[in-house]
């Protein structure tokens, strides 16, 4: 049987995972890291409170090593994420500092970290989660000084850094049409006009079994007719545990679904999943009696969802 990767490749189109780092000397788990999957994105490793856990002090060990293993297994490096209300260092989340330099800071942090990945790093999530539910912008500590101009500023510092790298925004519940994706659409579309750099939008995808938004495909489509990649960035399918046999066949469905949606639009060129062994994931964690979201079980057997996917990514 085919693998992910090669089955995606088949379409032009990267099929990715995020990488605990903390895993990797697992031989299981790095196997099917390399082995399925054409990208990878760090799911800690490069937050900024992992990069530079004291200020002016670098913590790059782990985001080195995941592009290590990514440049040994030909793999695509999906950069996530730089500016984020959450995961700050402790120093930046609770220390006070004008915006002139709160601002300097912020640009410094995006320059630093694409400039150190600059070639090695393909797409990044420049901004993340920048929405409230209800598609105003989120008071998050960059919009509370520095207000919406912090989001345009931080894309051009990353163009400047390097110039080849695609620039992201990403965020969570906007699969669908709602309030917050209409907020996402039109910040895309004003920056667009503004000539900011910003070439793709992510969408999470962090799912509930039976529950893929109808108008996923066409919410996708018109941000990809502002001319903007799309891509699904942490796509997991959670369920209420613990899982049966028809809830899991409900999840296969699901993937293969979210699987023909990336397909069927042009300027979708990818999907990463968030992690693909259930005992990876971050999901009973954070939602308690949830869980099972991922396309491998706790011994990393392949679930439904595995092969569904890769039907899905083979657009049959
Ligand atoms: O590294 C410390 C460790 O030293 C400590 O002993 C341990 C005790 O709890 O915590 C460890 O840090 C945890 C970190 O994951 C690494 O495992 C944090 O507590 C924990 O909060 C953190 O969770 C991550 C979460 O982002 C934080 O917001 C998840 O692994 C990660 O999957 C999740 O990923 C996010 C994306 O970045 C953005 N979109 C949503 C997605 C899911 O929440």
């Amino acid at each position: 049987n085919p693998t992910l990767r090669e089955v995606a490749d088949r379409t032009g189109r990267f099929v990715g995972t995020a990488v605990n780092d903390g895993r990797l000397s697992d031989g299981t788990y790095a196997n099917i890291a390399k082995g399925e999957f054409s990208s990878v994105t760090a799911e800690n490793a490069m937050k900024w409170g992992s990069v530079e856990p004291n200020r002016g002090q670098f913590n790059w060990a782990a985001a080195d090593r995941l592009v290590s293993f990514a440049q040994a297994n030909r793999q695509k490096v999906y950069g996530h994420t730089l500016v984020w209300h959450s995961q700050m260092p402790n120093w930046l989340a609770n220390g006070s500092f004008s915006n002139a330099e709160l601002r300097t800071i912020m640009t410094g942090h995006v320059t630093t970290q694409v400039a150190r990945y600059k070639g090695k790093v393909q797409r990044w999530d420049v901004v993340n989660e920048a929405f409230n539910e209800n598609g105003t912008l989120r008071a998050s500590k960059f919009y509370n000084q520095l207000g919406q101009s912090y989001i345009a500023d931080a894309f051009r510092v990353a163009r400047a850094a390097d110039p080849s790298a695609k620039l992201f925004i990403n965020d969570y519940n906007t699969e669908g049409t709602n309030a917050k994706s209409d907020g996402l659409y039109n910040l895309v579309k004003s920056l667009k006009s503004q000539g900011v750099p910003i070439d793709g939008v992510g969408f999470q995808s962090h799912l509930i079994v039976g529950q893929v938004p109808s108008t996923m495909k066409a919410n996708l489509q018109r941000f990809a007719d502002l001319g903007v990649e799309v891509v699904i960035s942490e796509l997991d399918i959670r369920m209420a545990t613990p899982a049966d046999a028809a809830k899991l066949q409900q999840q296969a469905n699901d993937y293969k679904a979210v699987a023909r949606t990336c397909l069927a639009i042009a300027r979708c060129t990818g999907i990463t999943v968030w992690g693909f062994g259930d005992r990876d994931s971050w999901v009973p964690g954070t939602f308690p009696g949830q869980g099972a979201a991922n396309l491998y079980d706790t011994n990393y057997q392949p679930k439904p969802a595995y092969n569904a996917f890769r039907d899905g990514l083979a657009g049959s």
